[in-house]
């Protein structure tokens, strides 16, 4: 008999610890409409505001049903995402002004709690029938809503990779400083692209993405930071960037899953092609994993749960084997750097 390389289930799986599981899930679920609650009429900025403040002090500030509020303060409580005293005060728990409370920080999670709430709970009902007919409803050009909640999700890796990947990756700092530029392929609404142009004062920036949506956003926000002859914004595929162009880095946050398995060869051969030698490209997205027992580790949680939550986008996570598969078949020869990062997201690094 051939040994099991799977994780067994644990010693103490019982009855009642597979019930207990799913309750837990089931008050996860909870857990995600209150924190939408909370972002959406302002409760935890409140409270970022006025450590300490009553329910009844709150609602009234807001303009809120005070037994409402009551019972969000008292559920948020036993969730551990406030703290409390019994003369019915509250502050924020620890960290949690950084996660629910203040848009701009990056560890802000709102726009992935509200993927979840809003739009995962829209692409619920049509999914038993997609089970059936296969049919997709694909990213590009849902709404300004769906494509804001994209943003916030990733907004601590675009900090992230313009702060401190792209700066880390060898000669490439010096580069963008003496006048370089940088390709973002799916730049979405622009966020990323407005971190690289204050992270890289000197570079030029160009923007790409398939999404009319984001697009639109993207053009408005960077008019709005005054940048806009810095960047430059091309609707369409990397291969529709003006012929000739040549850039020092391409980089790309949560793009490679999303673009169609039949295409995906064609896009980083069309980044390798305008990359300059000696430039680099930066990927930060999921790895599926290769094999079922891989698939309960922990690096692999998130992207199985992205898999899912993706599949009826038409969304297919490229396994290790895939990006590596990608990487040397369009002519990336040397190192292929690779780092596990944060919730299980991916970092790869490579160099023309
Ligand atoms: C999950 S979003 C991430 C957007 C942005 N990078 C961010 O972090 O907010 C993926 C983006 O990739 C874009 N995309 C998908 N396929 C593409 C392709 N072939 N060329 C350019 N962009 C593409 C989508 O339209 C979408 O805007």
């Amino acid at each position: 008999m051939t040994e099991s390389t799977h994780d067994p289930a644990p010693a103490d799986c019982s009855a009642e610890s597979q019930v207990a599981k799913v309750f837990e899930w089931r008050r996860g679920f909870n857990a995600m409409y209150l924190i939408d609650i909370g972002v959406q009429l302002g409760l935890f900025a409140v409270f970022a505001d006025r450590p300490g403040a009553s329910a009844a002090e709150v609602a009234e500030q807001l303009g809120l049903h005070a037994p409402y509020v009551e019972t969000w303060c008292t559920t948020a409580y036993s969730f551990g995402l406030l703290e409390g005293e019994e003369d019915r005060t509250f502050r924020l728990a620890p960290f949690i002004d950084q996660v629910l409370a203040i848009p701009s920080h990056p560890r802000y999670l709102g726009g992935y709690v509200r993927l979840g709430t809003e739009f995962a709970t829209e692409d619920h009902r049509y999914c038993l029938e997609a089970f059936r007919t296969g049919d997709t409803v694909p990213f590009q050009g849902r709404s300004d809503t769906f494509a804001e909640a994209v943003a916030q999700g990733t907004a601590g890796l675009q900090v992230l990779s313009a702060r401190k990947l792209l700066p880390e990756l060898e000669g490439l700092k010096d580069r963008l400083d003496a006048g370089g530029s940088l390709l973002e392929v799916g730049c979405g609404t622009g966020r990323h692209l407005l971190q690289l142009t204050k992270a890289f004062p000197q570079a030029r920036c160009i923007g790409v993405d398939i999404d009319p949506t984001g697009m639109k956003a993207a053009e408005a926000a960077i008019a709005a930071a005054g940048v806009a002859d810095r960047v430059d914004l091309v609707a369409g595929e990397v291969g529709d960037v003006a012929a000739g162009t040549e850039v020092d880095a391409v980089v790309m946050i949560e793009v490679l899953h999303e673009i169609a398995p039949g295409i995906r060869q064609s896009v980083i051969d069309d980044c390798y092609r305008v990359l300059r030698i000696g430039g680099w490209l930066l990927i930060i997205d999921e790895t599926y994993p290769s094999t079922l027992a891989e698939s309960r580790r922990p690096e692999f949680l998130f992207p199985v749960q992205t898999g899912f939550e993706e599949l009826t986008w038409g969304n297919v996570l490229p396994t290790r084997e895939e990006q590596d598969f990608l990487l040397r078949n369009a002519g990336f020869d040397g190192r292929i750097g690779r780092a596990v990062i944060g919730e299980g997201f991916t970092v790869l690094s490579v160099r023309k």
